[in-house]
């Protein structure tokens, strides 16, 4: 699989660091607060969320949710379908959002509102990556683990068709790799 990467973005290590001063900085926001849901969208926010929590402070819990995309242009900015929804209630509850990538910020504009919906009181979002140069919708996560340019990455649970998710970096595939597909 690794044969397949062009250029690694972001390293191993600079993941595993990062998240200890995330850990922190989230840990430090929600001292003396009530602790927040963390909330991670399946599948990509898995690696992430499995590496950022063994550095939070707080009394916390977690759960996920899958949404996908109607992946329609002629839906409104922002519709997705619950594929699998939350099993605890979330009523008056601070949200965490643990995504992998905050992109056209589509996905993360319908799912805080549709937590909001369900009675959520705060919802703020952590992601491992930012491409703000692909932004349409105006979102921005609080926490944010890398600013990345314009490029399409995989690993760390980012994927090409449920791909490549387990390599323990952010990479960069090889054009050949997107052809027959
Ligand atoms: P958004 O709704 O456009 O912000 O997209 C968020 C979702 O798109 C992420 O959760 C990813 O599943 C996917 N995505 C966006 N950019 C990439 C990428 O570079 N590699 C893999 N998946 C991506
Ligand atoms: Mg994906």
């Amino acid at each position: 699989m690794e044969s397949n990467i062009k250029e690694i973005l972001v390293t191993e290590a600079e993941i595993k660091a990062r998240c200890v001063e995330l850990g922190k900085q989230i840990s430090d926001d929600y001292k003396g607060k009530e602790a927040p849901l963390f909330v991670g969208l399946l599948k990509g926010s898995v690696p992430f969320l499995a590496e950022l929590i063994k550095n939070i402070d707080l009394d916390m819990q977690y759960d996920f949710m899958c949404v996908s995309s109607y992946g329609n242009s002629t839906v409104s900015a922002g519709d997705v379908k619950i594929i699998m929804d939350l099993n605890v209630s979330i009523k008056n509850r601070p949200i965490l959002l643990v995504e992998d990538i905050v992109d056209t910020g589509k996905t993360i504009h319908a799912v805080k509102e549709l937590l909001f919906n369900k009675g959520a009181t705060e919802v703020k979002v952590v992601s491992l990556l930012d491409k703000p140069d692909r932004r349409i919708v105006d979102e921005k996560a609080e926490y944010v683990g890398f600013v990345i340019p314009d490029k399409f990455v995989v690993g760390f649970g980012l994927d090409f068709a449920e791909r490549y998710r387990q390599l323990p970096f952010i990479g960069v595939l090889k054009e050949e790799c997107y052809k027959g597909e």
